[in-house]
Order: structure tokens, then C-alpha cells, then sequence
């Protein structure tokens, strides 16, 4: 995959679970990668992981980022910009759940996840486009969710946020596709990670028995399709939405 190599891309919430997978799985194609998210130690682990594995070969630089924050996401892409002189590829996966049902949910729930899963999104995307327009190259990769399709009983501010997201990814390919920029979104199934644990073992294997596969999902499912999308052999796909969630919905 040497095509990859001397790409930047910035991965948010690649502390753990599937951003961790996706910014592994970049950086073994050969794409330098900027780790960021809330929290520093885990991504310093990340960082020194990727660098044994790649023994030099590619850089990967951990970045407090609070997605939640306009100005902490300025001041995150300056220092990833100013590192590295371009960011070619943004994967938007640092996200957030606050479930309740909508007659009890509160508004400070319903914000926190548009906040930190919609309005992130948009800001990020802000930050990395006009380099993309000026370099003529670009790989935005949107995380979103199943539920965004199918919605969930007690998560109408996240399938909310992760439509949001959908209508984004689809706007933003059709302004960028002449600029050589792609924007796509992937849409996880249920994927085990610390979002996913507190469902409890009979909830868990119900809703196994609902999935074609039989059993959820994990990060390095999802991983290989980021790397893909962001690689050249993906250029003309633009403006998906592609499911990962072993035949849960179709
Ligand atoms: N697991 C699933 O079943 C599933 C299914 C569909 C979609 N997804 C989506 O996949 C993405 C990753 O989820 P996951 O399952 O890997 O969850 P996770 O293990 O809880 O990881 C979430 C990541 O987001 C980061 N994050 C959360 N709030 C942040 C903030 N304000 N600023 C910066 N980073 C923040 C966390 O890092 P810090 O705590 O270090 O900030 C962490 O790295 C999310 O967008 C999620 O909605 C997950």
C-alpha cells in the first residue's frame, strides 16, 4: 500500500475501540496518523503501539482534542496542521450516547449528543476543507450508526445525531466530488467496545439472535472499510452510506 504513505490523517476518539482500530489499520497502511481525543494516556499507549508495529515507518501524534468544544477544535487542527503541513483524510468517530426515552429525556442530553456527535462533526469537516479544496484531495469518513436507519427505543438523540450526520456526509460529497474530495459514512452495527458494555448478557444475546451473523461486531470490523475508503483504490466512491453490521439491517 505504498500509495498511502506520506498521508496525515486525524482520527477522533482513536483512544479506544473503533477510532484505536481505525488509526491502527491507517497506520498500517502507511498513513501517518494524529490521535485525538479527551484523553491523553490512552492515547500516548495508542501512539507508542503504532509506532513499535511500524517501526518507524509512520508518524502518529496524540492530540488533546475536546470535540464537544469549538475552540478546542480549532486550537487541535492548528497543532495537526502545523505538524504535519496537511491533513488529507478525517475520520469523524469520536461520538457519545445519553439514552433515556424521549418523555423523560432531558434537554441537556439531547444537546451533549447533537453537540458532540452532529456539531462536531460539521466543525471538524470545517477545519479540514479548504486545505482539501486547495490540495485537491480528500477523505472525509463520517462513523454513524444502524440506528440512524432503523432508530432504537431510548436513543432519539443519537439516531437524531447520526441521521444528521448522513444528510452532512451526502451535502458535503456533492459540494467537494470536483475537488478530488470524498465524503462518506459508515454505518456500524452493534459493535463491542465500552459503548456497547453495559448491555446486559440476556440483552446481549437477544440481540444477537436478531443479527444474521450471530454475534455482535468488533472494531476490526469496522477498520479495514476506513482504510479502504481512505485509500486512492476508493475515489469514486462518494456519498455512501455503507452498513457493517453483519446482515442486522438491510
Ligand atoms: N459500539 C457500537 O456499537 C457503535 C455502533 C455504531 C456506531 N458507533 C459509533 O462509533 C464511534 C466510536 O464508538 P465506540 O464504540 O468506539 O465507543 P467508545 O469505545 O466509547 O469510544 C468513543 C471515543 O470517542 C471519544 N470521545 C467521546 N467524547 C469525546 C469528546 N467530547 N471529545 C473527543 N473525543 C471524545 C472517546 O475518547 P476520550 O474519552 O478519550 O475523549 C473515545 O475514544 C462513535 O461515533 C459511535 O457512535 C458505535
Amino acid at each position: 500500500m505504498d500509495n498511502e504513505q506520506n498521508k496525515v490523517a486525524v482520527v477522533t476518539g482513536a483512544s479506544r475501540g473503533i477510532g484505536r482500530a481505525c488509526a491502527m489499520a491507517l497506520a498500517e497502511a502507511g498513513t501517518n496518523v494524529v490521535l485525538a481525543s479527551r484523553g491523553m494516556d490512552a492515547l500516548k499507549q495508542v501512539a507508542d503501539e503504532i509506532r513499535s508495529h511500524a517501526n518507524g515507518a509512520v508518524e502518529a501524534l496524540p492530540l488533546e482534542l475536546d470535540v464537544s468544544s469549538e475552540e478546542s477544535i480549532k486550537t487541535a487542527f492548528q497543532k495537526a496542521n502545523e505538524h504535519f503541513g496537511k491533513i488529507d483524510i478525517l475520520v469523524n468517530n469520536a461520538g457519545i450516547t445519553r439514552d433515556g426515552l424521549m418523555m423523560r429525556m432531558k434537554r441537556q442530553d439531547w444537546d451533549a449528543v447533537i453537540n458532540t456527535n452532529l456539531n462536531a462533526a460539521f466543525l471538524c469537516i470545517q477545519q479540514v476543507l479548504s486545505g482539501m479544496v486547495r490540495r485537491r484531495y480528500g477523505r472525509i469518513i463520517n462513523i454513524v450508526s444502524v440506528v440512524a436507519q432503523m432508530g432504537n427505543p431510548g436513543q432519539a438523540n443519537y439516531a437524531a445525531s447520526k441521521a444528521g450526520i448522513i444528510g452532512l456526509t451526502h451535502a458535503i460529497a456533492q459540494e467537494v466530488a470536483s475537488r478530488n474530495i470524498t465524503c462518506n459514512a459508515i454505518a456500524p452495527g452493534y459493535i463491542e467496545t465500552a459503548m456497547t458494555e453495559a448491555i446486559s448478557p440476556e440483552a446481549r444475546e437477544k440481540l444477537a439472535s436478531r443479527i444474521p451473523m450471530g454475534r455482535l461486531g468488533q472494531p476490526t470490523d469496522i477498520a479495514p472499510l476506513v482504510r479502504f475508503l481512505a485509500s486512492d483504490e476508493a475515489a469514486y466512491i462518494t456519498g455512501q452510506v455503507i452498513n457493517v453490521n453483519g446482515g442486522m439491517y438491510m
